[in-house]
């Protein structure tokens, strides 16, 4: 062990790094995989990274979605590997251990805080991306999706082979299976169909031992925990096999969008009236909201708030504008404000490709642009009263650049029991917030400001949002709200943010299940489920 920090250290702080070194634990490390992969080292090398590799810095950079861990200084892994069989992850799990380093799984790299490729303590990144196949049963009407795969794909894959089958996860294409639905993803299908884990049939990981296990011989405490509770905690997760849902052969889109002066109360009775209807109105009409500050030259210069209607209906327009006049009136939606087009031409517009873009759009893995951001996450659970509301708009408008998402929950959501798996979040709450600042300045001056300016209104939002805990979605990952150092509190640190992310009654038996699996806390990373102390 000894060695070994200190080798990371070299690696991190000085400028001349110790190559020597670091080339005997890169050889250390594709002896010990060739024994236990019976591979010969000139296929391993093609695989494994240090960052002496001529490719280190392109591989490592290929599924970095923020800038902000994309410097000079953001902390990197001692080596890579690139596995392309599932042999190849069970002895990466072995030799990382025999060498004393952790492991972090990368599948798309969407996590807000990079915790898939970052860590303070020396270790090997395991890169999901060859393993990303996707077969699509139509008798079954399911799918098995590998790790690496990402959402675009797995919609491209369904919509090659039914034009009546869709699967309830997230609008960004790139996001990889392998993270979003082991941490409980979500798309424009929620209210109709609830989260993808609801989807979840089957699994397969490697443990902390090794071992390649299925839903049958991993058990149902184990499959449970992996359906929302994330992957990182439990092992390397390979694949998921999900149930499809059906689409009809005609779904309706429209973007609506009001920009008032903060002092009048117009838009005010709109969000108002957002909040009543978005949640109750028919289980098939999604209608996220973003408010944004906006400086426009028709209020002077002066900065106001904007409110942004994005919405996904599974049925034809003409339905949903005769609902939507009895539900939300405010809206005074028109039929010339609705597309009706096919589920996966709305997945396009959803992810914002112009009018027309092919659905092979949705197999391009570079199409996010490399800007800084962070996030946040909030649930309400009573109404946001009309003065709570016109607080708000001014403190958005004074802050002047975060900005909120509310993703109107009801629906599906309140039929399903909150420990079905370990997303906690269901029938109670009316939406979630996503808080949401990016921006294009480099530096940690600009870094610092801006995400003192979402601390800032997550902090004035206290009052108006869910208590005891108040809860966060791990998918939206924020390391604000308490981070594991695993010492001897490791279960009260791990308390802290797991029962924000999963409810109390769901964290605690995510940690019974990870003391059963994997006892000595090998996968542990800043946010991940504790084990219980031995002696207990
Ligand atoms: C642009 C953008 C849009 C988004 N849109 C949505 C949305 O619509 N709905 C939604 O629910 N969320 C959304 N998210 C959040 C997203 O679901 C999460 O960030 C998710 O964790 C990303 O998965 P990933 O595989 O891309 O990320 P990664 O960074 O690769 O992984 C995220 C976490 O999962 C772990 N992990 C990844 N792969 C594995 C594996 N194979 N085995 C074990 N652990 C693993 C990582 O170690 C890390 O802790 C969005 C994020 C971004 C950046
Ligand atoms: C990371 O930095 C490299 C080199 O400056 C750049 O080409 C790439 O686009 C950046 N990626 C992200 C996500 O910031
Ligand atoms: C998209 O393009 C088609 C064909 O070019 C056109 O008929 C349709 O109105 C367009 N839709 C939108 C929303 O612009």
């Amino acid at each position: 062990m000894i060695p070994l920090a200190f080798l990371f250290l070299v690696l991190h702080v000085s400028s001349s790094p110790s190559s020597a070194a670091l080339d005997s634990t890169y050889n250390t490390f594709l002896q010990c995989m060739q024994k236990n992969t019976k591979t010969q080292p000139s296929q391993l090398s093609s695989i494994i990274y240090s960052p002496y590799s001529p490719s280190y810095t392109s591989v490592l950079r290929a599924y970095i979605r923020n800038a902000r861990f994309n410097t000079t200084t953001t902390k990197k892994p001692l080596l890579i590997v690139t596995p392309t069989t599932e042999n190849h992850i069970s002895a990466t799990v072995l030799c990382a251990k025999t060498l004393g380093l952790r492991i972090k799984t990368r599948s798309g790299g969407h996590d807000y805080a990079g915790l898939s490729y970052i860590s303070d303590v020396p270790f090997v990144m395991i890169d999901m991306f060859n393993l990303r196949s996707i077969t699509v049963d139509l008798a079954d009407q399911s799918a098995w999706v590998q790790a690496g795969a990402t959402l675009g794909e797995l919609y491209h894959s369904i919509w090659k082979k039914s034009k009546a089958l869709g699967f309830p996860a997230g609008v960004c294409p790139t996001v990889g299976a392998g993270g979003h639905i082991s941490g409980g993803g979500y798309g424009n299908m929620i209210r109709k169909y609830g989260l993808a884990v609801d989807y979840v049939v089957d699994a397969k990981i490697v443990d902390a031992k090794g071992s390649v296990l299925d839903r049958k011989a991993m058990g149902e405490g184990l499959f449970w925990a992996i359906r929302g509770g994330g992957g990182a905690s439990f092992g390397v997760i390979l694949a998921y096999k999900v149930k499809l849902v059906p689409v009809p052969q005609t779904v309706t889109v429209f973007k609506v969008q009001r920009t008032q002066d903060v002092v009048t109360d117009r838009l005010t009775d709109f969000v108002y009236q957002w909040q009543q209807a978005a949640p109750t109105t028919n289980d098939g009409l999604f209608m996220r909201m973003l408010i944004q500050p906006v400086t426009s030259k028709a209020n002077k210069g002066q900065t106001t708030v904007r409110s942004t209607i994005n919405a996904f209906y599974l049925g034809k327009a003409d339905e949903l504008v005769s609902f939507l006049a009895k539900d939300f009136p405010l809206l005074g939606l028109k039929k010339e404000d609705c597309t009706e087009l096919s589920w996966i031409e709305s997945v396009l517009w959803w992810a914002n490709f112009d009018n027309g873009t092919s659905p092979d759009a949705l197999l391009d893995r570079d199409q996010n642009s490399a800007i800084f951001g962070t996030r946040k996450s909030d649930y309400v659970q009573t109404p946001i009263s009309k003065d709570g509301l016109e607080l708000i708009w001014k403190k958005i408008a004074e802050l002047g650049k975060v900005g909120l998402v509310f993703n109107p929950y009801g629906g599906r959501m309140n039929q399903v029991s909150p420990t079905a798996t370990p997303f906690s979040h269901r029938a109670g709450n009316l939406f979630k917030i996503q808080y949401s600042i990016s921006w294009r300045e480099p530096g940690p001056e600009a870094d610092n400001k801006y995400v003192t300016q979402i601390r800032s209104l997550y902090s004035y939002m206290t009052p108006f949002v869910s208590k005891n805990p108040r809860s966060a979605f791990l998918n939206y990952r924020d390391i604000d709200i308490g981070v594991n150092h695993f010492g001897a509190n490791s279960y009260e640190e791990g308390k802290v943010y797991g029962y924000k992310y999963f409810g109390a009654a769901n964290f605690d038996r995510l940690v019974k299940v990870k003391t059963a699996v994997d006892p000595d806390n090998f996968f542990k990373s800043e946010q991940s489920i504790p084990t219980l102390p031995k002696s207990a």
